[in-house]
């Protein structure tokens, strides 16, 4: 085995598990997760959403971590040479440039997200929040999508920040940062929902939330939370698999992977808590769209006593956060390009350039290009602009459709040996291997097919 080439590991085991949370932890958990959440009818999406995080998500995460440590090497040469050494098809290193697709396409959106997480944090800075009132927030969020200049220049800035730092190829210092400033993040959330506590949309907010709701229940729903359970965790486009490399071989996979889900999924639904709390609160529609959080967290911290100092705070970990969920999406590519002997500073560069090129087109959804429906022709897809298809094809199909793959791989492509080296026991191996096989597998075949015959 490759073993023997990198001998580099992680320093601890708490380095590894830093390292997969600060790749899980982002734009995810606080934007996405509650908007969807709206979208869908509240406890609807959420009580399968935390399903399929146990039954799918999890399964898959330990996949994916489970084949980077065993080939002990980057998605594309760890699947190439373990599927070589058991004799698998050479095809199975095309999941790596599948994953590196449905990485770029995702990293473009989210960069466009990030740069208004940027733009809301100079706004807060500047008190633009200070007094307004909830109806003014949305009004001030949908002028901001008018604002080219200035949504532009974030987007390009935090794209910038991040191709830097994957073009230096040492993200080991903000690394260390992220690992002192996260767990703040996690407190301020605690805060917030502790607040939101005392708001008189709190009781609403969760029964909305929690209590089961079968009314609301719609095929879109369960597909969206099956999109979400991958993307939240990282999972689903060999991302997760680099990291898997360095994972020291004392360290227990099955319990680090479920120390990451639990922490992703707590920090989404405080999230959710405080932003739900809002809505009900002040009358606002839970189904907002992609700008729930921009319009709902300004509201939500003005209830707190020295709220736009806080609320400050909250946007800097919260770029944070996003950083190093957009360099865990943007180093694979670069990775692949360097691995075909790029220089690392130009392929940082290609990458960044891309990106940034399909990202401009997206933010400017809002704007020049609403009318623009490049997807039109298909009826499902009637209607949806670029941002709309970019935040949802990827996320919610091919992700699970990479992570079907990924399962296949872990599960019959390599050995029994070298699954229960890499999960520590011949116990958790038999489980993984039945849970992946006759849960996880054939549920992901279910809501793929069943999605596409309904198209
Ligand atoms: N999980 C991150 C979030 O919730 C996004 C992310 C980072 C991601 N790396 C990924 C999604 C790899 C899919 C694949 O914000």
């Amino acid at each position: 085995m490759a073993d023997t080439h990198t001998p580099v590991r992680w320093q601890s085991r708490r380095a590894f598990i830093l390292a997969v949370t600060g790749a899980a932890v982002g734009l995810g958990n606080i934007w996405r997760f509650p908007y969807i959440t709206g979208e869908n009818g509240g406890s609807a999406f959420l009580l399968q959403y935390v399903a399929f995080i146990v039954l799918l998500g999890l399964p898959v995460m330990m996949a994916e971590i489970m084949i980077g440590r065993t080939g002990r090497a980057g998605p594309l040469a760890a699947l190439t040479q373990l599927a070589r050494d058991n004799g698998r098809s050479r095809q199975w290193s095309k999941l790596a440039v599948f994953g590196g697709l449905t990485l770029f396409l995702i990293l473009s959106f989210y960069a466009v997200v990030s740069g208004w997480s940027l733009a809301y944090l100079g706004k807060s800075i500047n008190g633009d929040f200070v007094g307004l009132a909830a109806a003014d927030v949305g009004a001030q969020f949908n002028g901001f999508l008018q604002d080219l200049p200035l949504m532009l220049g974030c987007h390009l800035a935090f794209l910038l920040m991040t191709m830097l730092v994957v073009a230096r190829g040492v993200s080991a210092g903000l690394e260390k940062l992220n690992n002192l400033l996260m767990p703040l993040l996690y407190l301020l959330l605690l805060l917030l929902a502790g607040f939101a506590a005392t708001t008189p949309g709190f009781g609403e907010a969760l029964h909305w939330l929690f209590w089961p709701n079968p009314e609301a229940l719609s095929w879109q729903a369960t597909l969206d939370a099956m999109g979400h359970a991958f993307f939240t965790l990282a999972v689903g486009a060999c991302a997760l698999m680099a990291y898997g490399a360095y994972m020291p071989e004392e360290q227990s996979l099955p319990r680090a992977a479920v120390a990451v889900a639990v922490l992703d999924v707590v920090v989404a639904l405080l999230a959710g808590i405080a932003i739900f709390a809002v809505v009900f609160s002040h009358g606002m529609e839970p189904a907002g769209g992609p700008g729930l959080m921009f319009v709902t967290l300004p509201v939500a911290f003005a209830e707190v006593p020295g709220g736009s100092l806080w609320l400050s705070a909250f946007f800097v970990l919260l770029v944070l956060a996003t950083w190093t969920s957009s360099i865990n999406l943007a180093e694979p590519l670069v990775a692949m390009l360097v691995d075909k002997q790029w220089p690392r500073p130009l392929a940082a560069a290609v990458v960044g350039g891309c990106v940034w090129m399909l990202g401009v087109l997206a933010a400017l959804s809002f704007s020049l290009l609403s009318d623009w429906h490049p997807l039109g022709f298909i009826a499902v897809f009637d209607g949806k602009t670029l941002f709309d298809l970019l935040t949802s094809i990827p996320p919610d199909l091919f992700l699970p459709l990479g992570g079907l793959f990924i399962a296949w791989f872990a599960a019959r492509g390599l050995t029994t040996e070298q699954i229960e080296t890499a999960l520590g026991s011949a116990f958790m191996a038999r489980l993984w291997r039945v849970v992946v096989m006759w849960v996880s597998i054939p549920m992901l075949l279910a809501v793929l097919l069943i999605t596409l015959y309904r198209w």
